[in-house]
């Protein structure tokens, strides 16, 4: 959950270095670090806390080429100066950044590494010392091979050797890692954002793979240290496709990007009114006589909403699965099974835990991602995009609209329905989200409501409820306001004890069904004392409601109530003058279980 940069070639290191940290900082935002060579000595500077302060107090006065860069979500040890990266080994010969987790590591410490000293509480110094401890009878690279080949877990390394400093090493296990190419040198990241503008072409990684780079040449060895073939693949992306432009906020503008990422969708998986994906996949998933949805956080939540679709329109049966529950309690699988892995970044790691324990029984695979060349994208048989553009704001908003939208997609050629016009119901979610955005004013009056509240419940039932859940989260990641996602009608077996003078109740009434009585589940919280708030439907509305949606059909109102709720939560977060896009103890990618 950490991002790595690395640069070696004829620009400035340092400004590639703070440029591709800042774009990932989204990865983790507890410490940063650097270690830059200055003529014969490499130095390092690191503290707590944001890159614009790691920018402060590093020293700008010396030319460099060739440095290594890392920004922190905090695993082993505090988020304090000493335990930011880069580390160095005992001699100081070797400096290290890394992104993963080494589960060994205390193991490794006793066994292999009793006469070092140890420095910092990390896992990272570990590495950097077994390296050091190889060295001394083989080359780097054999060292850093010897030392991978005993680590457990996760890894993306950059190792910079003070006898060499016109090499850069790098390895790879299981967190992303790519390579950028241009005429003036390499960049190494974790992500392809921070190679935009100083690479023309990269290439991914793939596992247990190790790099000697130079500044014009990339040499790509195994585990065994053959070399081996690569291929570049063109830069596509450009800083327009990462720029926050004119809003103050990333999710503001990522919310406000949802009609065109629907509308784009459209154009990806419609030729006319017939469903655009790959017979292959869709026949696969009408043998299965159960879908899996695996998935953490919102990407868990879209693929809650999508059980709907293919219950109801397909006649398959779906079972949710918490990716870090399944990781290690698999449920009983049914004869024909078939798995849909839902996330945004493609590198969860409980989601690729998950696949890989698939894989190796054979299973069916098919990734929902918004990654190209991500991991779960290189792990699963199948992989469809949900093409939401990058998505920067930790609080994912436009993925979850993207992947509701290629779910429902998906069921429909599965069911091969042609009743449904879901290309039109979908323009016309399009339009309804739009006419959202007109309601801002009245959404920042219920925030104004709700911002001092201590705890609050969103409820709703069916395909409401599914939607409460992802509202729930979204508030309270970013408000921290304690915040639950209730089927209404069970809140009275227990939680309703909760309800104090004030508490907000959020009720969603999109459903005609259920629109009656989830109203009276309100009533009966407000009697006791809560704040009771109303989002419904035109068509279902009565004149007290705080915010009405337009009438789309009835299995696409999540994609129009959930606008309202991350407007909700976007507010109340500025409100409290929280930081937004950065909220407290998260990270945009969790790489690591
Ligand atoms: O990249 P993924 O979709 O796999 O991420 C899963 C969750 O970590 C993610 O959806 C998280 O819950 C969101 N940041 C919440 O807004």
């Amino acid at each position: 959950m950490c991002g790595i940069v690395g640069y070696i070639g004829t620009k400035d290191a340092r400004e590639i270095i703070f440029n591709g940290l800042k774009k990932l900082e989204y990865r983790g935002y507890d410490s940063a670090g650097v270690a830059l060579v200055n003529k014969n000595k490499i130095e390092i500077y690191k503290d707590k806390g944001r890159v614009n302060h790691l920018e402060e107090i590093t020293d700008f006065s010396f030319n460099t080429n060739f440095g290594i860069g890392h920004t922190r979500w905090a695993t082993h040890g505090k988020p304090n100066m000493i335990n930011s990266h880069p580390h160095f080994s005992n001699n100081k010969r070797f400096v290290v950044v890394h992104n993963g987790v080494i589960e060994n590591y205390k193991k490794l410490k006793i066994e292999k590494l009793a006469d070092y000293d140890f420095y910092s509480e990390t896992d990272t110094e570990v590495i950097a010392n077994l390296i050091e401890h190889y060295s001394s009878d083989m080359s780097t690279i054999d060292a850093i091979r010897k030392t991978a080949s005993i680590l457990e877990g996760s890894y993306a390394l950059l190792v910079m050797d003070m006898m060499d400093l016109d090499t850069l090493y790098v390895a790879k296990n299981k967190t992303p890692l790519l390579i950028g190419k241009s005429e003036h040198g390499i960049t190494v990241a974790s992500d392809s954002m921070a190679l935009v503008g100083y690479a023309d072409s990269y290439m991914y990684l793939n596992d247990l793979r190790f790099a000697i780079i130079k500044k014009d040449r990339v040499i790509l060895k195994d585990i065994l240290g053959f070399d081996l073939d690569f291929e570049m693949q063109d830069l596509k992306l450009t800083n327009l496709d990462i720029a926050k432009g004119n809003y103050e906020h990333y999710m503001l503008k990522e919310i406000d990007e949802q009609p065109g990422v629907i509308r784009n969708l459209i154009d990806k998986y419609f030729v006319d009114e017939e469903v655009n994906i790959d017979s292959e996949i869709l026949s696969k998933i009408r043998l299965a006589d159960r879908i899996y949805i695996v998935a953490c956080g919102t990407s868990l939540y879209a693929g809650t909403v999508s059980k709907y679709f293919f219950e109801r329109l397909c006649k398959i049966p779906v079972e949710l699965c918490i990716a870090s529950e399944v990781a290690y309690n698999m449920p009983l699988l049914s004869k024909n099974p078939y798995f849909i892995f839902i996330s945004q970044s493609g590198e969860t790691a409980d989601c690729i835990t998950v696949l890989k324990k698939c894989k190796k029984r054979n299973l069916h695979t098919l990734a929902i991602t918004n990654s190209l060349n991500s991991s779960i994208d290189h792990l699963a048989d199948d992989v469809l995009h949900i093409f939401a553009g990058k998505e920067i704001a930790v609080a994912s908003t436009k993925a979850y609209i993207a992947q509701i939208v290629v779910l429902s997609i998906i069921a429909k050629g599965v069911a091969n329905n042609r009743k449904t016009n879901l290309k039109n119901n979908l323009s016309k979610v399009a339009l309804a989200i739009e006419d959202v955005f007109n309601n801002k004013n009245l959404i920042k009056e219920v925030a104004k409501k709700i911002v001092n509240a201590k705890d609050a419940f969103y409820i709703g039932r069916g395909i409401d409820y599914y939607v409460c859940q992802e509202a729930a989260l979204k508030l309270k990641e970013i408000s921290y306001i304690h915040t639950e996602g209730y089927a209404s009608g069970e809140l009275k077996h227990g939680s309703i004890a909760l309800i104090e003078e004030g508490t907000p109740v959020i009720a969603i009434c999109t459903n005609e069904e259920t629109n009656m009585i989830t109203r009276s589940n309100l009533i009966e919280t407000v009697s006791r004392g809560a704040l009771g708030i109303v989002i419904s439907t035109e068509s279902l509305s009565q004149t007290s409601d705080d915010i009405v949606i337009s009438d789309v059909a009835s299995y696409l109102t999540p994609l129009v109530s959930i606008v309202v709720c991350q407007l909700i939560a976007y507010y109340v977060s500025v409100l409290k003058g929280n930081d937004v896009d950065k909220p407290k103890n998260l990270a945009k990618s969790v790489t690591v279980e």
